[in-house]
C-alpha cells in the first residue's frame, strides 16, 4: 500500500521570513520517518490573491485557475502539518486566507502545527488555528511543535539549529498525525459542508 501523502506548509510569505528553514528542516525529518510520502507547499509559490470566489467553498464550484489549483493541491494530501509565525498573538492571515479559499478538501484530513515565534514559542498561533481547522472538519493532533524564541535558533548565515530535543518532539508530532491518519477511512466520500 502506498504511503499517505502529508503536504508540510509553509505558512508565511513575507520576504526574509524563517518559515522556509523551519519547514525545511521538518520535511526532512519526515523523509527520515519514512510514514508518510511528504512534500513542502509554501504559500508564497501559491500566491493566492485575498480570497476572490463569488461563491461560497462548500459549493466547490470555482471561477478562478488559482482556486482550482489550490483545490488539487489540497485534495492530494492525506494530512498535513503546517507551520505557522505568531503575528500579533494569532497566526498570519495568509494561511487563513489558504484555509477560507476551500473547504471539502480540507474535510475529514489529520492535521498538526509548527508553531514558532517569541516567549510565547507560536502557541497562541496554534491555538487560534485549532477552532479554524476544528470548523473546516479537519482532525487535530494533540501534539505539536513549538519554538520560543525563534531567532535565536538561526546562524548568521540563517540556517535553522533546532534547539535539543526538538527533533524528537517533531517525531512525536508526525508518530501521532500517522496514528490519526491510519484510522481515517481514506475511501469515503466527503459530503459538502454548510
Ligand atoms: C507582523 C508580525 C507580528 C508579530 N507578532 C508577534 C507576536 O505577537 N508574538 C510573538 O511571539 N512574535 C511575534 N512576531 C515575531 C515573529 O513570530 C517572528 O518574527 C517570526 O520569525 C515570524 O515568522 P516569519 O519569519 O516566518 O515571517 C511578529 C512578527 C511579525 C512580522
Amino acid at each position: 500500500m502506498s504511503q499517505p501523502r502529508l503536504h508540510i506548509v509553509v505558512g508565511s510569505t513575507r520576504p526574509g521570513r524563517r518559515g522556509p528553514a523551519i519547514a525545511g528542516w521538518f520535511h526532512e525529518l519526515a523523509l527520515e520517518h519514512a510514514g508518510f510520502d511528504a512534500g513542502l507547499v509554501d504559500l508564497a509559490d501559491v500566491g493566492l490573491p485575498l480570497l476572490d470566489e463569488p461563491r461560497p467553498p462548500q459549493r466547490g464550484s470555482y471561477e478562478h485557475a488559482h482556486t482550482r489549483r489550490w483545490s488539487e493541491t489540497v485534495s492530494a494530501a492525506d494530512a498535513f502539518v503546517f507551520v505557522v509565525p505568531e503575528y500579533n498573538h494569532s497566526y498570519n492571515a495568509a494561511t487563513k486566507n489558504a484555509l477560507d479559499y476551500l473547504a471539502r478538501e480540507w474535510r475529514g484530513k489529520p492535521v498538526a502545527f509548527v508553531g514558532y515565534g517569541g516567549v510565547a514559542a507560536g502557541a497562541r498561533a496554534v491555538q487560534a488555528l485549532l477552532p479554524v481547522v476544528i470548523a473546516l472538519g479537519m482532525v487535530p493532533a494533540a501534539a505539536a511543535v513549538q519554538i520560543p524564541f525563534v531567532r535565536l535558533s538561526f546562524t548568521a548565515d540563517g540556517r535553522f539549529e533546532p534547539a535539543p530535543g526538538l527533533d524528537e518532539n517533531a517525531t512525536g508530532v508526525l508518530d501521532d498525525l500517522l496514528r490519526l491518519t491510519a484510522v481515517r477511512p481514506a475511501s469515503r466520500p466527503t459530503a459538502p459542508v454548510g
